[in-house]
């Protein structure tokens, strides 16, 4: 057999149907006698629905329903086991708004054109309308954990222990060098390029749906549960996502308002979430506080660490953010206290977005660890290499495989970090002030629940067939470079099969998990499908395989992580007040890197969002209606080509065999981890200015 094409820069075998437009989006799907969905949002944030005018709308040419609470038809909040859901409450459960755009009435008509000018006639009138809780504008330097309870006690902020222990209060008090700090992140919206969109159908009997989602399995199993029919009632179709960072992990009231529609119309009907709804009601990334403290002796020796973050939640929902994900291991220090708290807000709920939790917690306590640096007086680099540990001190338990000094060593030389003269605005080149960063990263690795089939035709060919989805990200070339690797077929012989709930069930596209969650049950398959093929000549022969998931264990052997370490350069230029990312230097230790190629364009793709998360993302909402503001790509700003920096991306390719036989981690969200952190410090080394509120504007630079 030829040499192996596990970790060969392989392109997507799905990248010929896509840049000739043949693969098809949901919103690309048609179906006979299909009718066009337009929601109709609340024009508040906090108040409640007066009364309705629907008979114009009604009137208007096409319309052909305008659908309310009163006639929808029964839907049921699903229950937490029935699977994940952020808004769990379904559209029109009452009259309470609870945030801007939330949808109040349905328009159906025969074209898009005819629903949207329905919808802008359906007549809303409110009651009870109070100002919305957008934003308790709370100075950083209140938000203690004191404070969190004081000032939002009316909000019923709750204080939950994440990780403790030692008595870091003590150790801090008795340290000579401390730093304590408040962090800021703000509310981000996901834009992948495709809109969310819903097309629902409805036989009498069978729902099939079509969805933008990154997770067919969960999909199905909310909605049998909102929609009251059993789950094989239920097929949820996605074969091709213009990518989703999060947004698109749970399902979203859209899609029940079409699968509603579709029920009561007994005809297919198509949604498709406008870009400015994309900023109301299908999730973000919300707005964090968090105060860190830290301290240690004058070597170096981190001797406590408190991490006590604060994020906004939605009125309906517990949304953690989970900021201090990795602060409980990354370190090794023997005091330590992680604390989180929600504070409750008139805006949608928020969601997972790509690295939820470890990414706005690494840009607090990175950035922190940077400013600790400064005052021990010690190089970044140094500091975070003396503070190793030799195990995961949260769960006493050994790492698996971690490399996370060898990407430090490794990118302070690639970088060449040794050049650097700490002082600041010391650096110079062509006339213009660089400003020199660094910080680590870290984020999770584990496996979930996976099922697949492999069929061995006698022709040659062969078929993978999983119910996981590719999000944009290379999940169909990885399942036939599995099959590829078992057999020795050519990679254009292999068909693989995904995003249908018919298939047999495989994981979420999260948290950078499908890799490692198919490998078991491909291989498996793939090696029970050889074996049949050697005893028959039957023209398709199959197997079948299971992987088990380690993603929420309870008592793990290991802890397994993936590390990053990111060095960046900024240039800056008061005169015109330009600041640019030049350059970021990555190194990766995500286990056995399968596909060269696309890891690398994870990668890169998330140091670009790392510079939209560091210089430009943010969400406005005005505080007089609780509306987005800035929900269009025009003022949402976001990273452009031109603001992209050149990037190198290593990978150390060491297998973690604790999670699969290929050692493989999977990669995507690493890659923003740690990005905000070290352009904050690159800043502060080229201007003085330590932005501990992101984005970094130049305003809050010029203000010095
Ligand atoms: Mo990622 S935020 O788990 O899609």
């Amino acid at each position: 057999m030829s040499a192996s094409i596990i970790g060969q820069a392989v392109p997507r075998i799905d990248g010929p149907l896509k840049v000739s437009g043949t693969a098809k989006y949901t919103s690309d799907h048609h179906l006979e006698h299909m009718v066009y969905a337009v929601p109709v949002g609340a024009a508040i944030a906090n108040g409640r629905i007066a009364a309705l005018e629907t008979e114009t709308a009604r009137a208007m040419p096409g319309v052909i329903e305008i659908f309310h609470r009163g006639n929808l038809g029964s839907l049921h909040k699903p229950s937490p086991d029935a699977g994940m859901i952020d808004e769990a409450r379904p559209p029109f459960h009452d009259d309470v708004i609870r945030y801007y755009g939330q949808y109040v009435a349905l328009v159906v008509a025969e074209t898009f054109e005819q629903a949207t000018e329905g919808a802008k006639h359906v007549k809303v009138t409110y009651e009870d309308v109070t100002t919305p809780n957008v934003n308790l504008d709370l100075t950083p330097s209140t938000v203690t954990l004191s404070a969190a309870s004081e000032v939002e006690a009316p909000l019923d902020a709750k204080v939950n222990e994440v990780s403790k222990r030692g008595d870091a209060e003590k150790a801090f008090e008795a340290s000579p060098i401390k730093i304590d700090q408040t962090y800021v992140t703000p509310a981000e919206t996901h834009n992948p390029i495709e809109l969310h969109a819903s097309l629902a159908q409805y036989d009498g009997e069978l729902f099939t749906l079509y969805e933008t989602t990154q997770a067919v399995v969960n999909h199905r199993n909310v909605m049998s549960a909102i929609l009251g029919v059993p789950r094989e009632n239920v097929r949820i179709i996605m074969k091709y996502l213009g990518s989703g960072f999060g947004g698109k992990l749970w399902p979203w009231t859209h899609g029940t308002l079409a699968a509603a529609a579709a029920r009561q119309l007994k005809r297919p009907v198509k949604l498709v979430v406008t870009r400015k709804q994309m900023f109301e009601t299908v999730g973000h990334r919300c707005r964090t506080q968090q105060r860190v403290r830290m301290s240690a002796e004058k070597d170096g020796t981190l001797t406590s660490l408190r991490h006590e973050a604060v994020n906004d939640a939605g009125m309906l929902d517990e949304y953690d953010e989970n900021c201090g994900e990795a602060t409980p291991y990354f370190y090794g220090t023997d005091n330590l206290l992680v604390t989180a708290a929600q504070t409750k807000r008139n805006i949608g709920s928020p969601t997972a977005m790509r690295g939820p939790g470890a990414v706005p917690g690494l840009f607090a306590t990175e950035s922190a660890y940077d400013e600790l640096a400064l005052a021990l007086d010690i190089d970044p680099v140094q500091l975070r290499l003396r503070n190793e540990p030799e195990r995961d001190q949260d769960l006493n338990i050994p790492f698996s495989s971690r490399h996370y000094k060898e990407c430090l060593t490794l990118g302070a030389e690639r970088f060449g970090w040794s050049e650097r003269t700490p002082a600041i605005g010391s650096m110079r080149k062509d006339g213009i002030t660089l400003g020199w960063g660094m910080a680590g990263c870290s984020w999770l690795a584990a496996r979930f629940d996976a099922e697949a089939r492999v069929e061995l035709h006698a022709d040659g060919t062969a078929k993978v067939a999983i119910g996981t989805q590719d999000i944009g990200t290379g999940t169909y070339t990885v399942l036939a470079q599995l099959v590829a690797e078992e057999t020795g077929i050519a990679l254009d012989r292999i068909v693989v099969e995904l995003g249908d709930t018919l298939l047999p069930p495989g994981p979420i596209s999260g948290g950078s998990m499908v890799t490692a969650s198919v490998i078991p049950a491909v291989l498996q398959a793939v090696r029970e499908a050889k074996k049949a093929r050697k005893t028959s000549s039957a023209p398709v022969v199959s197997g079948t395989g299971k992987g088990k998931r380690t993603f929420g264990q309870e008592h793990p052997k290991f802890s397994v992580h993936s590390y990053g370490a990111q060095f960046v350069e900024v240039g800056w230029q008061p005169e015109i007040a330009r600041l640019r990312v030049n350059r970021v230097v990555t190194v990766i230790d995500a286990g056995r890197i399968i596909n060269q190629r696309m890891a690398r364009n994870q990668i890169e793709g998330a140091l670009v969002m790392g510079v939209g998360m560091a210089l430009f993302e943010q969400t406005h909402y005005d505080p007089r209606s609780g509306a987005p503001i800035n929900s269009n790509l025009a003022d949402y700003v976001m990273t452009t080509h031109a603001d992209a920096p050149h990037m190198d991306v290593t990978f150390l390719d060491y297998p973690d065999k604790e999670l699969n036989e290929l050692g493989a981690r999977g990669v995507g969200e690493i890659g923003l981890a740690g990005v905000a952190p070290a352009i904050a410090s690159a800043v502060h080394h080229a201007t003085g200015v330590r932005v501990r509120e992101l984005p970094i504007e130049i305003e809050k630079l010029l203000s010095r």
